[in-house]
């Protein structure tokens, strides 16, 4: 994700009732702060929010939170919900946004608090030195496994084959079941038939590019 910066959007997001952040009390208060009881799904480094918006439009049983760690990203989906109500569009109530990191998952979720995460078109880090910083090595599977629920989920979906092939390899050291594996997932109509589209993915299939896709799910 190109990074410009912003001016006012750290401001903009402090003061904006659906976005929370470190200096929030939010462990273990997210059903109270969506003001329901409901499935918690994260997407995890959200980027302008195309993908959790429309999930949350389209299961609106369940509640969605968007994490994205800079300010200048997350007020484009904040901008976006706003375009949304003054043209009129529906707008889904079922979402708020956090901005942090999520090496810090631990802190702004009660261990079990989530249902299921999203990694979509992560950065892939591509240099050795820096695999530990790419949210699928078994470091970040094992914050993730903390605030997962005991049966909790993980989806991930990337265009890059080689960060694929070393989410895979890393399962094994982190305590995960594989559910579902493609190489190809626009290939596979019955997978595709619930496939909500991200940026990214809109971007890259565009150009031919294969979706590379699993799903997980947590020992426990
Ligand atoms: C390549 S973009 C993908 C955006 C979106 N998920 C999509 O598929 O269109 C990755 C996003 O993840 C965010 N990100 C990367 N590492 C993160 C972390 N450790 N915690 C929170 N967000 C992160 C980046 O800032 C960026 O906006």
């Amino acid at each position: 994700m190109r990074l410009r910066n912003i001016p006012g959007a750290r401001e903009e997001v402090s003061k904006d009732e659906r976005c929370f952040g470190a200096g929030d009390d939010t462990k273990g208060k997210w059903s109270g702060i969506f003001g329901r009881k409901a499935p918690l799904m994260v997407e995890v480094g959200m980027g302008k929010g195309r993908f959790i918006i429309d999930m949350a439009l389209k299961y609106p049983e369940f509640n969605f939170l968007g994490l994205e760690r800079y300010e200048s990203v997350m007020v484009k989906a904040l901008k976006k919900l706003d375009r949304m109500k003054a043209e009129g569009a529906e707008v889904p109530g079922n979402i708020r946004f956090f901005c942090g990191d999520a090496a810090y998952l631990t802190d702004y979720f009660e261990n079990g608090e989530i249902d299921r995460l999203y990694l979509n078109f992560s950065d892939p880090w591509p240099k050795e030195r820096h695999a530990k910083r790419r949210l699928e090595s078994r470091g970040f599977l094992k914050i993730f496994g903390n605030v997962l629920k005991d049966d909790g989920i993980i989806e991930f979906k990337t265009d890059n084959e080689g960060l694929f092939d070393f989410a895979l390899s890393e399962l094994e050291y982190a305590g995960y079941e594989l559910l579902y594996c493609t190489r190809d997932l626009h290939a596979d109509s019955s997978e595709m038939q619930d496939n909500v589209m991200t940026e990214y993915e809109e971007k890259f299939s565009a150009k031919g590019n294969k979706i590379f896709k699993y799903r997980i799910k947590k020992h426990i």
